[in-house]
């Protein structure tokens, strides 16, 4: 079978590139398995490190559409699954009354119902439904209870969704799934047992470069080196938060935007306030920076 995305390990590193998301070995290779596999990705890390832009990265490079289910507190099955459309259903018995001359079989109003016609499909159903290719991300699947998490199973290893009303849908095609998750509680062994697992840490110094360079405009190739080992020893800090990918990138585009060409310490100070977001994380920086610039 030739219906594989990716050639090989590398071609997934290349093409991301193309779309720019500049992943490593470990993140390409993930991405090559699910395909293979066929099995979800369970992506984990720190906030802003590259999680979702990669779903919305894999499906940009494969020409695929992303359909994606942002996860909250409350999400139920009406949200991520199908809803029955009550109010056109009830219209449509209404209609059904008014004209009834004693012929209306009720049977097969109840058939009626329960079709095609008043299902409403959200981003699960939707993916398996899907003719065209897609991509599907569960952003933030920690969010939801843990219970809610069932809702998911049965799409994640069989590609396919029951409804007691119509049975048994199974998907057209098996779409890529990521799942992200910032890990604020355990996900079910169920749920982990279906995916493959890929942690995305904060990127080593020469990635985080690569990223600067990529993403923003006009920054020179000195500056970029500087930015991201000054983050680099950030983040080496005791810190509440530490600086996330996009902190970078936004810290990146300040320095650019107020022309400067290259750092000191004393115009990195003034700027710790678009990396860092906690003030006692911004003295504790400050301290550091005065320190190495010695
Ligand atoms: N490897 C990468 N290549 C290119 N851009 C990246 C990479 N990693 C992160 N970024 C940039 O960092 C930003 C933040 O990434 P993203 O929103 O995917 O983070 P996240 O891990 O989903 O964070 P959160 O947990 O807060 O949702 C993106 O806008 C993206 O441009
Ligand atoms: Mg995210």
């Amino acid at each position: 079978m030739s219906d594989h995305r990716f050639g090989d390990v590398a071609s997934v590193r290349d093409e991301l590139k193309e779309v720019e998301y500049l992943a490593d070995e470990g993140i390409a290779s993930v991405v090559f398995l699910a395909d293979r596999l066929q099995k979800p990705i369970l992506v984990e890390g720190p906030a802003g490190t590259g999680k979702t832009q990669l779903a919305k990265s894999v499906a940009e490079m494969t020409g695929a559409r992303l359909i994606r289910l942002q996860c909250y507190e409350g999400l139920d099955e009406a949200k991520a699954l199908y809803e029955w459309n009550y109010k056109k259903q009830l219209l449509r018995i209404q209609a059904e009354k008014a004209s009834d001359d004693g012929s209306t079989d009720w049977d097969q109003l109840h058939d009626d119902l329960f079709s095609d016609e008043f299902l409403m499909t959200r981003p699960l159903l939707e993916a398996i439904r899907a003719e065209d290719p897609v991509v599907l991300l569960i952003d933030e699947i920690d969010r939801v209870e843990v219970e809610t998490e069932a809702l998911l199973l049965e799409i994640l290893s069989d590609y396919q969704v029951s409804i007691p009303e119509l049975g048994t849908m199974e998907a057209r095609q098996i779409p890529l799934v990521f799942l992200t998750s910032n890990n604020t509680r355990e996900l079910s062994e169920a749920l982990k047992r279906r995916c493959l697992f890929l942690h995305i840490d904060y990127p080593q110094m020469d990635r985080e470069k690569e990223i600067v360079l990529t993403k923003v405009e006009g920054i020179s190739e000195n500056l970029a080196d500087q930015v991201a080992r000054i983050v680099r020893s950030i983040r080496q800090i005791e810190l509440k938060k530490a600086p996330s990918v996009s902190e970078t990138l936004d810290w990146a585009r300040t320095l650019v935007l107020l022309g400067i060409e290259s750092i000191d310490a004393e115009q990195a100070r003034e700027t710790l306030h678009i990396l860092l977001k906690y003030q006692t994380d911004i003295e504790k920086a400050a301290k550091e920076l005065a320190v190495e610039a010695r």
